[in-house]
């Protein structure tokens, strides 16, 4: 254990790291407040002061990235050995160990192709131009790419289908929309059945499989005292459901992230599971991270790029007029559609933060 770690903590970030672990806890705060920090912190704690084994600790992450990084920084904080025995990884890879292991003990062929996200839209768009040729209808980019977005989103439980977002925004007809649906609809069905027909998973539909075998196989959710995950404004309402379905009572679960930073809505993340937390975890305590250690200056200089280009006062200015909009301009700062890609996190932070008078 590094020494002296809790020493340059602030004084939320030391209630958060020694909050008592068998009541479920969220620790709130914008970008470079130590969210992390807190969490490796807090996992030293646990194993340092309340004892608890490192294999039975489990570490979820969104991102590849996410995981390397918070192995590095455990690694320094608690050692590599013990760092070795945590069970740490994205939900992703957590669940793909979870069906191989135990997969057929509830009868699931553990002999599936996984598909990304990339592979998925490949066979959507194929199937769509299919579509378009088989009904002689000639399909416009656009259309062909919302219905690329359905068949993809409809096949994943864990995906949201916002109706503001997918159907009112766009500007095809009410009639159009309506032979669209059902063309989509169409496309869904064999989108699927490709799918089955082959064995092949979704990133989603993998860690559907492990939801169900932590449903049944009560082991499984006693198998950890502590789970910890990051980012959690990033988790779909699928990999929540990993979380809620792993965890027997009395395990302990705290879960780190910021509620107006959610930067997955298209991939489906869902900042309902705040609430849903607090609900199926009565009892849940919150600890908001105030102090800001990272961002005052590169957010500053990121902020006077966008001023220079003169798009920002104007923003600002409907902002201020119109909440909404800065939901809008959350979402239209997607990474796809973005047309200012750079500043894709800027945007909503900067707005959020003037919003509230910052
Ligand atoms: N109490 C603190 N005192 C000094 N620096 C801190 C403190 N807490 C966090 N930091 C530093 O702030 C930066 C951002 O921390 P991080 O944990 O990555 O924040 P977040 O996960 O909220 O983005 C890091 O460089 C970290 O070392
Ligand atoms: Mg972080």
């Amino acid at each position: 254990m590094a020494p002296g770690y809790l020493s340059r903590l602030n004084t939320a970030q030391l209630k958060a790291v020694r909050h008592s672990p068998t009541i479920p806890l969220q620790i709130l705060a914008g970008p470079g407040t130590g969210k992390t920090t807190v969490l490796t912190s807090r996992i030293a704690y646990l194993i340092d002061r309340y004892r608890l084994h490192p294999s039975s600790i489990c570490v979820v992450t969104f991102t590849n990235k996410a995981a390397d990084e918070m192995r590095a920084r455990l690694t320094q904080l608690i050692g590599p050995h013990m760092t070795s025995q945590l069970n740490l990884g994205t939900f992703h890879a957590l669940s793909h160990q979870l069906v191989r292991l135990h997969g057929p003990k509830i009868g699931l062929d553990t002999d599936f192709s996984l598909w990304d996200e990339n592979d998925c839209r490949k066979l959507a768009k194929e199937l769509v131009r299919g579509h378009s040729q088989s009904i002689r209808q000639t399909l416009f980019h656009k259309e062909a790419t919302w219905l690329c977005e359905r068949v993809m989103k409809v096949g994943c439980k864990g995906c949201l289908w916002d109706k503001n977002v997918h159907e009112d925004s766009c500007d095809f007809s009410a009639k159009r929309l309506e032979q669209l649906a059902q063309i989509a609809a169409l496309i869904s069905q064999e989108y699927q059945d490709v799918l089955s027909r082959n064995n092949i998973l979704t990133f989603d539909g993998l860690i559907e499989r492990a939801v169900e075998l932590q449903r049944t196989i009560p082991e499984l959710q006693r198998q950890f005292e502590h789970i910890l995950t990051d980012e959690y404004q990033d988790t779909s309402h699928t990999q929540y459901e990993f979380l809620r379905t792993r965890l027997g009572p009395g395990q302990g679960l705290t879960v780190v992230g910021d509620s107006d930073q959610c930067i997955y809505e298209w991939a489906g993340a869902d900042i309902r599971n705040f609430d849903r937390m607090r609900q199926d975890f009565p009892g849940t305590n919150q600890i908001v991270l105030g102090k800001n250690y990272r961002s005052t200056a590169s957010i500053l200089r990121s902020a006077r790029a966008v001023i220079s280009q003169g798009a920002w006062s104007s923003l600002c200015a409907v902002a201020e007029h119109h909440a909404k909009t800065a939901t809008m301009i959350r979402r239209g700062a997607e990474p796809e559609r973005t047309v200012h890609g750079q500043y894709r996190w800027l945007f909503p932070y900067a707005i959020s933060t003037r919003l509230r008078g910052g």
